[in-house]
């Protein structure tokens, strides 16, 4: 019989090579091929056998939404979209050690109050997950655990009885399918696994959470070949040696992907943080320069950070630049456009950016508190006192409005600021706030806020 022939699969991504190679072409990751049988058949074509006739239906017709179901812990619920959804998959990622399994096991204690939950864990043992739970304070709760890994053995458990309103699988890469050659963690087990607890979830109605590891080395599945078959992508990220830990949205067939949720790890588990500014701005040291506040939104919900900016003398070479918490492009896109437009000239320095608390920021509205908290560091200058900034910056220098200019301020002045370097309003109507509200148009004005001569061209403060 002819050996079927080799396939060489991406760990990282799920692309499939008939040759091994160091590098795959597809997503870059190194060394992520791995080879693995069965899979696939080729393709045969339809064959003669004769279809079953599929009936066509309108769009609207009757059939009752499913209620969500709502857990109670209220940074879960809002990045879910409002809870979870009866029949769906939600995959929960990030890295080994960043609290998920701290934060399902809270997850399914909530939700055992209303309906019977079930917590299969393949990474630890029963007595494992037990300890954690007092840890948690937790044990009391209703839930079904079970330590395993066959597929095979837990959808027939699953299958039986009185179905589940939550089912939690610890983790997605370690179930496997006998029915495959590769090892558990492999793209096959990986897809195959989920495909099969996916299938059994919509069949039996419940919503199943799996939790899946992020990995770098390329060596175990990651969940990203997951996020295509399932409805719910959330990551769990925190910086380590920070206690906040922060669950987004990536994906969500049933709400908004732009929402976050804020946790703080303590020696009981994971706290919710309803007021995340007051968390990320706890540790801000009153007027230095280089900082700047930034009045964000992430998704519904303003979230105000500091923005802290170093700018160094380079040494000769390529100066460094570092970005934790923003993005690199940006960064340098606007320290081009001060270059250029407002006559700001940082680029031969070394550069160090960062957003405090370990948040990560995607807004472009952060553009203006960025530049603030520039020249700002190289000035030596610190932003006029209870400040905070939000604006985007076009590549010509303008300041560009962006949404939700009340909401901001509101946070803003709820926490004790008083100012607010922001883009013109340019007709539109001001918000109603005790806020005194600056309008910046250009980068060149944000830079006349400050004195930009070198600090030993400065007249010296008088004396008498
Ligand atoms: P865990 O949920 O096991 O992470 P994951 O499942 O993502 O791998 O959490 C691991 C870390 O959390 C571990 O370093 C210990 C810490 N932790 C606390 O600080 N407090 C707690 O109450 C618990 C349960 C864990
Ligand atoms: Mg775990």
């Amino acid at each position: 019989m002819a050996r079927p022939a080799a396939r060489f699969v991406c760990q990282q991504c799920g692309a499939v090579h008939p040759k091994w190679a160091g590098r795959c072409e597809d997503c870059g990751a190194w060394n992520s091929l791995v080879e693995e049988s069965g899979g696939e058949a080729p393709p045969k074509g339809l064959g003669p056998g004769k279809g079953r006739r599929i009936e066509l239906v309108g769009l609207s017709g009757p059939g009752e939404e499913a209620p969500r179901r709502v857990v109670g812990i209220g940074e879960f619920d809002r990045v879910a979209g409002g809870g979870l959804v009866p029949g769906s998959a939600l995959l929960v990622g990030g890295d080994p050690g960043i609290g998920k399994s701290t934060l399902l096991l809270q997850v399914a204690a909530r939700l055992a109050a209303t309906g019977p939950v079930i917590y299969i864990s393949g990474e630890e043992a029963v007595e494992q997950v037990r300890m954690r739970a007092r840890r948690l304070d937790v044990a009391a709760a209703p839930v079904a655990l079970a330590a395993a890994t066959s597929v095979r053995d837990i959808v027939a458990s699953l299958d039986q009885g009185e179905a589940p309103a939550m089912v939690v699988i610890d983790s997605i890469q370690t179930m496997y399918l006998d029915t495959l050659d590769s090892a558990p963690g492999t793209v096959a087990q990986v897809r195959s696994s989920a495909q099969e607890l996916i299938r059994l979830a919509k069949r039996r109605g419940f919503a199943l959470v799996l939790v899946g590891h992020v990995t770098k080395e390329g060596t175990i599945a990651g969940p990203r070949v997951l996020e295509h078959m399932v409805d719910t992508v959330l990551y769990f990220e925190g910086e380590r040696g920070h206690q906040f830990r922060i669950l987004r949205a990536v994906k969500n067939r049933f709400g908004p992907t732009d929402e976050i949720g804020v946790f703080e790890m303590t020696d009981r588990g994971l706290a919710e943080v309803t007021n995340p500014s007051a968390l990320f701005l706890a540790d801000r040291q009153g007027d230095v320069s280089g900082a700047a506040v930034f009045a964000g939104m992430e998704g519904t919900r303003p979230v105000l950070v500091e923005i802290q900016a170093l700018v160094a003398p380079s040494a000769p070479g390529t100066p460094r630049r570092a970005v934790v918490g923003w993005d690199g492009g940006r960064l340098s896109m606007i320290l081009a456009v001060l270059e250029a437009r407002a006559g700001v000239a940082l680029g031969a320095n070394d550069i160090y950016l960062n957003v405090a608390g370990g948040l990560r920021i995607q807004e472009p509205a952060a553009d203006l508190a960025v530049a603030a908290a520039l020249i700002s560091a190289s000035t030596g200058e610190a932003l006029p006192a209870a400040t905070v900034v939000f604006g985007e910056i076009g590549l010509s220098g303008e300041v560009r409005a962006v949404s939700q200019t009340e909401q901001r301020l509101k946070e803003a002045s709820k926490l004790g600021f008083e100012r607010a370097l922001m883009p013109p309003l340019r007709g539109r109507r001001p918000a109603r706030t005790e806020l005194s509200q600056t309008e910046i148009g250009t980068a060149a004005d944000l830079v006349a806020l400050f004195d930009t001569r070198p600090a030993s061209r400065r007249s010296p403060p008088d004396r008498q």
